[in-house]
């Protein structure tokens, strides 16, 4: 199953949450308006669209994923591929090479192969930034199957960390932190889409149960951040 509902119509997808997103790249990264940036894994490609105009970037970026979407911003060029292989062919360099909640779908050999790839894909200067999702107090609204299942990839994630400590040594880490206002009924939608990994396995009567236990334990109003550990690499 694929993610295709990851950033429809979420506060992913809203303009709060992709403007402080962008706001917390440009603080931390040096871009402008010259400046070649590369989201792997970019979904419908908002990020990239936001952050072309907000830098007024002469050089459209490039997005790439291995879902296409219909509804995809125009703002970008974007290649439907695997980021493997299109970092193998490609001959480009980059300023930034963004993966954001994208990396925890591969396997740990293919993530070194994709950051000694993206290493010699970077500008001198350039960074990698790796966002997932924060592995300790995680505050998203769980049911009991789903928050076991979120434990168990968010301990593969903290590996994945330390993966990369370990290979590239020296790197930065920062935290983005979004406060988060949605009413239950929205995140219950959110839910019977599937809207993040840890649901896609899940059997449709697993689902109606959690639904029927976020109903029974929270709040009409959900309020919770959305955290991310943010990795910058250089080159
Ligand atoms: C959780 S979504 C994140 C989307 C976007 N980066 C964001 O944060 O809004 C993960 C994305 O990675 C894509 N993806 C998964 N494996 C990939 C791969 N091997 N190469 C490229 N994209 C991949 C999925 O199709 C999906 O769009």
């Amino acid at each position: 199953m694929s993610l295709k509902n990851w950033d429809n119509k979420t506060w992913l997808s809203s303009k709060d949450y992709i403007s402080a997103f962008n706001n917390f790249l440009i603080r931390h990264i040096k871009l402008d308006k010259n400046s070649s940036i590369l989201d792997i894994g970019c979904g419908r490609g908002k990020i990239l669209g936001n952050i072309t105009s907000k830098l007024r970037l002469i050089k459209k970026p490039t997005g790439i994923d291995i879902e296409q979407h219909k509804d995809r911003d125009k703002r970008i060029i974007f290649y439907k591929t695997d980021a493997i292989s299109f970092l193998k062919r490609n001959r480009k360099k980059f300023d930034l090479i963004l993966l954001k909640q994208t990396i925890h779908f591969l396997s740990l050999k293919e993530i070194k192969k994709l950051l000694s790839l993206s290493k010699n894909c970077l500008n001198s200067g350039g960074r990698i930034a790796i966002f997932t999702l924060a592995t300790s107090k995680n505050e998203i609204p769980t049911f009991v199957k789903m928050k076991k299942k979120l434990n168990k990839s968010l301990k593969r994630d903290q590996k994945i960390l330390r993966l990369i400590n370990d290979l590239y040594p020296g790197g930065l880490s920062k935290t983005f932190s979004f406060k988060v206002k949605i009413s239950r009924q929205k995140y219950v939608e959110m839910i019977k889409n599937r809207y993040i990994s840890t649901l896609l396995n899940l059997s449709n009567t697993e689902i109606l149960k959690g639904i029927s236990e976020i109903n029974r334990n929270y709040r009409k109003r959900l309020n919770f951040k959305d955290k991310l550990i943010c990795l910058l690499l250089k080159n």
